[in-house]
């Protein structure tokens, strides 16, 4: 899951590729490079580190004059973050360069063949070898570039986004796609290369995403030709008009895109229902589930499959589901259940969430979904992302565009649209009362307001934070609706400060988790007071018997776990199944703040990626 960026035409490329680079970082920073084509050669600079590292190494090292480029922003697959293994690679020639985000599996066969054949490597990686079977189709087939491509791409197994630059070709630039994202931005005579629109949005609105089995070359003057690489057919560009603008993907005055993504919330909840909800009118409007609603009423289950933080919505969406809508709920990893043999028919619906829309076991898991005939609904945040089109229908979260590497936003809007969905479902079915589907629809209403005021508890969380910010290790307990909040609470802690944390229903600390408590452990606890409170109190009184420590997520009022916890951090009464969308968000802020105050890289946590786009 790399980001990959290119530029051909009139204007400079090197500040454009740059920019590029940098605005695709959260998608791999181990390491970062690019290639410019001066008119004559190429000059090419790589190096480990961040984009602000390559930047350095460029002032020392090469003429960034030229209009064609291509860059590179890694997330090491194949070799070791350094300067070899880093993109773009030359073919033995040096007269072609190439940048890959994805994993060519059968690279080793490949590899040895062609070192059979007289071709020498410089790297540990699979896209030189990659680079280097297309200079041997070229030379051997005597063909130009775009075929030596495609004729390349036809031995290769794995996932490829790639952009391959030709000296002795410098009008063009070939693509390719398979199970990576990439995107062309359309200008007037010069043409955007990336793996998603962000680089290349003060430029131009139209842009062309490949789709997987593509292959397109972009040229100066002609235009963007695409064919399929398996059948050669040509297909004709569909040209998109971007919604998205520049403000939602720069920082706007946060010190990092998670606090200003975590602040977002109030405004991103309210677009998600936005043109959705009509609560004075008891109105949920959704296309993807109005043209669908036979499936969702006759089907015999719902499947949900997701990764991470997605993942927690999808356990939140169960409880949700089951309760509201009376269908049997099963949530899965996607990398799981990929690789198992889950029992799937035509009766049983599928429900991935994915934020990205890329991740490759979602996507994965979701061709098998569809392989047993199941009928297949997306939740996403990126709009045209493969899994948006992947999948049978779908619902976009419109959270906007969520850059920090721990999903914040993505989760709560997330929540928001699964709610939106059972709440449609059940009362299509009858299963939820006139008065409480009002009532819901009401509250979700209130939510960003409440959001809003669990937001202004930051100075009190901050303090919180600093008194645990040495934890070795921490617990976090919740029952109900609000233990997939206590999984989702420690993944946070854990992504962005490396402390260790646990998440567990707060009932089965007794079977184990209980042992580890003494007053060394911080432990968090969601205790609010729709959603088995007293027995959460009584949970709460055997943390306090062995001296933890304890951090209660409270209702505004709350008295009795004021009385027994450490600290405790309010946050306004809601129903129960809207509950995690509150309670989430001091959880977030901890994690936030203690990573602060560790001095982590809060936006690209060590070792982590934004888009998991290799399995
Ligand atoms: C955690 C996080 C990851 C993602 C996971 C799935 O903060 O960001 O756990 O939730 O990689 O990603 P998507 O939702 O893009 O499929």
């Amino acid at each position: 899951m790399c980001g990959i960026v290119g530029y051909i035409g009139h204007r400079e490329a090197y500040p454009i590729v740059l920019e590029g680079l940098k605005r695709l970082e959260y998608r791999g920073y181990d390491s970062a490079g690019i290639a410019l084509y001066n008119g004559e050669n190429i000059e090419l600079c790589k190096t480990k580190g961040k984009v602000s590292d390559l930047e350095e190494k460029v002032k020392d090292e090469i003429n960034t004059s030229g209009t064609v480029g291509i860059g590179h922003t890694r997330w090491a697959t194949h070799g070791v973050p350094n300067d070899v293994n880093s993109h773009p690679h030359y073919s033995n020639s040096g007269d072609l360069v190439i940048i890959h985000n994805g994993i060519i599996e059968n690279y080793a066969s490949l590899k040895k063949e062609l070192i059979s054949r007289g071709y020498t490597f410089k790297s540990d990686t699979d896209t030189e070898v990659l680079i280097n079977l297309i200079e041997d189709v070229q030379i051997n087939e005597k063909v130009k570039l775009g075929k030596a491509v495609q004729i390349a791409l036809n031995q290769v197994v794995g996932a490829y986004a790639i952009a391959v630059f030709d000296k002795k070709k410098p009008n063009e630039i070939v693509v390719a796609k398979l199970g990576s994202p990439l995107a062309i931005g359309v200008g007037d005579n010069e043409f955007f290369i990336a793996s998603d629109a962000t680089p290349f949005l003060e430029y131009t609105k139209k842009a062309i995403y490949l789709e997987d089995e593509q292959m397109a070359i972009v040229r100066l003057k002609k235009g963007v030709k695409i064919r399929k690489i398996k059948t050669d057919s040509l297909v004709a560009p569909y040209v998109q008009e971007l919604q998205m603008n520049l403000e939602q993907i720069v920082k706007g005055g946060y010190e990092h895109f998670m606090l200003k993504e975590i602040h977002e919330q109030p405004d991103a909840i309210k677009d998600t229902y936005r043109g959705r909800l009509n609560a004075k009118e008891g109105l949920i409007r959704m296309a993807g589930i109005d043209d669908n609603i036979e499936k969702f009423l006759n089907a015999n289950r719902i499947v949900i499959i997701a990764c991470g933080t997605s993942w927690h919505a999808g356990l939140v969406a169960e409880y949700i589901f089951e309760d509201l809508v009376r269908i049997p709920v099963e949530v899965e990893y996607a990398s799981e259940f990929r690789y198992r043999n889950p029992v799937i028919t035509e009766n049983d619906v599928v429900i991935a969430i994915s934020q990205s829309g890329e991740t490759a076991d979602t996507l994965a898991a979701i061709k098998l979904a569809k392989s047993k005939g199941a009928f297949v609904f997306g939740v996403c945040n990126v709009v045209g992302s493969t899994i948006a089109r992947e999948t049978h229908a779908g619902a976009y979260t419109h959270a906007g565009p969520e850059i920090g590497v721990a999903s914040t936003k993505a989760f709560t809007t997330q929540i928001t649209v699964l709610m939106l969905i059972a709440l449609k479902l059940a009362k299509e079915k009858g299963s939820i009362s006139k008065s409480s589907f009002h009532h819901h629809l009401q509250e979700l209403e209130l939510i960003p307001g409440k959001v809003k005021k669990a937001l202004k508890q930051d100075e009190h969380i901050k303090k919180i934070a600093e008194i645990y910010k040495d934890a070795k290790n921490c617990l976090y307990l919740g029952r109900g609706y609000n233990f997939p909040v206590a999984l989702e609470g420690a993944l946070k802690l854990k992504e962005i400060s490396y402390i260790h944390a646990e998440g567990y229903p707060a009932a089965e600390m007794k079977h184990g988790p209980i042992a580890l408590i003494d007053e060394h452990m911080p432990v968090f606890v969601i205790a609010t007071k729709k959603g088995h409170y007293e027995k959460v109190v009584s949970n709460i009184e055997e943390i306090k018997a062995r001296k933890g420590k304890i951090i209660g997520i409270v209702t505004e009022g709350d008295e009795a776990v004021k009385g027994l916890a450490d600290h405790v951090i309010e946050v306004p009464e809601t129903l129960e199944s809207l509950s995690p969308l509150l309670t989430t968000i001091p959880l977030q802020l901890l994690s936030y703040h203690i990573a602060v105050l560790l001095n982590r890289n809060v936006d690209q946590p060590r070792n982590l990626a934004k888009s998991v786009t290799v399995e």
